[in-house]
């Protein structure tokens, strides 16, 4: 008699579960989105046993046919997920020994599902972290674009969002491009640094059989193999690098986001969004929502929250692998769909943006963007910083008094009051003059900015083509197709 109750395995138990525990046991209606890489990684694994003469070549046969077959219908949608198996593992190998009979019974040799677990997410990661590198890359290549051809547009910057000095529209896009490398950056330290293959660990000890988890490691793409077997099943560092990598990204978009929800607002009217990123009011009829910037503000919060669920999740397990962490899955496809959404949704909304370049440079003549400036031509004739920022701030309250701007006040008058050169005055208030001036590393001079910005589009290109090395198959994916 068996007495497994209504388990799947194991024995000894004197009662069935309770009505709760399949429910919350199970991950399937989850983790079933790492199939593929469930599959792929079971192709390695059964090549490995076979090359080591752990099971038959005919078993081999067998199993890479039924699993070629198994992805088909799972792809096709029409492959049936049953909860009582719990999760994506054990619905795979229970629906290859339904298909293949025996040879199914040999896959799971040498191999537990703490290690396949560990590498399905690697692989799984890996992929989608490709993905989203090529998202960054085309959203960093359209920006710089954008900043090209917008590289000598007068706009005031911003300290404390009070008009300062003022930049370019190329330079404020390029200083957004210059986050999005270091987003893309991170993605690529979290795959290097995750390029490890935790399989051959089995539940935490390794196992008595002759593996050989080089072999395994090579045909799956990792340049190596996990050295300590209890880490290889209980490490999960390469979840939170890319929660956290992710949490900054969403930051870095929810700043955008911000900025385009200001921008786009009357009260600024820097910019018209496209139709295709707003929607209307259910009751007032005259507006124009931009949600979808709103929105990629909003779920930097949500992001933020799944790094701080895993942390608080994983925060005091004792090794090696405990079913808490079972709950690494959600916050983690979670984050890295909406990360590459926002991405996406980013990547094609700017480049679609009408900036306002008329609004944007009459933006300059009010707030006393050029006060710096002035104050720098005193310094140019001998005044000490300090004296010539306390002057130029006494005119311009006296400006503001009289309810003018330098360029009503007009050079002449300004001169006369600081005692310099008429022209050293109409200099330093000419705008266009202004950004020229600022020509040193990093500032907004129209030609640096373009340089910048061209400089931007290349690297694009050449990490466009870097992750297109890295999304090479590895052997077993080659092995995969070939069955199926
Ligand atoms: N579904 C499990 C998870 O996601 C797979 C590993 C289960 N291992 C175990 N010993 N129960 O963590």
């Amino acid at each position: 008699m068996s007495t497994k109750g209504d388990r799947l395995w194991g024995g000894g138990y004197e009662e069935a579960t309770h009505p709760l525990v399949q429910r919350m046991n199970a991950s399937v209606s989850y983790d079933q989105r790492m199939a593929r890489e469930d599959i792929v990684g079971s192709v390695a694994h059964a090549t490995m046993l076979r090359d080591q003469g752990l099971i038959e070549p005919s078993d081999h046969v067998a199993i890479l046919g039924g699993l070629a077959a198994i992805l088909k219908e799972i792809e096709a949608g029409t492959f049936e997920w049953v909860e009582a198996r719990e999760d994506v593992h054990m619905n795979i190998e229970a629906a290859l020994r339904d298909r293949i009979g025996a040879p199914a019974g040999r896959l799971h040799t040498a191999r537990s599902r703490n290690d396949q677990v560990a590498l399905d997410e690697r692989l799984w990661l890996r992929r989608r972290l490709l993905g989203l590198a090529a998202r960054l890359v085309e959203l960093i290549g359209a920006l710089s674009e954008q900043a090209w051809d917008k590289r000598d547009w007068p706009m005031c910057g911003y300290t404390h969002l009070q008009r300062a000095q003022p930049v370019t529209l190329g330079h404020h896009l390029l200083a957004h491009v210059e986050g999005f490398e270091r987003d893309l950056d991170r993605v690529l330290a979290v795959l290097d640094r995750m390029d490890v293959c935790p399989l051959g660990a089995g539940a935490l000890a390794g196992t008595t059989l002759p593996v050989d988890r080089n072999k395994t490691a090579a045909l799956l793409g990792f340049s190596r193999v996990a050295r300590n077997s209890l880490d290889a099943v209980s490490d999960r560092d390469h979840l939170l690098d890319t929660l956290s990598a992710a949490a900054t990204g969403m930051t870095h978009i929810s700043r955008v986001g911000e900025e385009l929800v200001l921008f786009a607002s009357a009260e600024f009217g820097y910019v018209k969004l496209p139709d295709a990123f707003t929607t209307g009011s259910s009751l007032m009829p005259q507006k124009k929502n931009p949600d979808m910037a709103e929105l990629i503000r909003g779920k930097s919060g949500r992001v933020t929250g799944n790094l701080v669920s895993l942390l608080v999740t994983l925060k005091g397990l004792p090794l090696a692998y405990n079913k808490d962490m079972q709950e690494d899955k959600e916050p983690l496809f979670d984050a890295v769909d909406t990360w590459e959404d926002c991405v996406v949704l980013l990547r094609d909304m700017l480049p679609a943006a009408r900036w306002q370049k008329k609004t944007l440079a009459d933006a300059l003549d009010r707030g006393f963007l050029l006060a710096t400036d002035l104050a720098d031509v005193l310094v140019g004739h001998g005044v000490p910083f300090r004296e010539s920022h306390e002057r130029i701030a006494v005119l311009v309250n006296a400006l503001v008094k009289e309810g003018t701007t330098f360029r009503r006040a007009g050079a002449t008058r300004i001169a006369a009051e600081l005692g310099v050169p008429r022209e050293a005055v109409a200099d330093a208030l000419s705008v266009r003059k202004a950004l020229r001036k600022r020509d040193v590393v990093g500032a907004p001079h129209p030609a640096r900015v373009g340089r910048e910005a061209r400089a931007a589009s290349r690297r694009a290109v050449k990490m466009a083509a870097e992750v297109v090395r890295r999304q090479a198959p590895c052997e077993a994916e080659v092995l995969l197709a070939a069955a199926g």
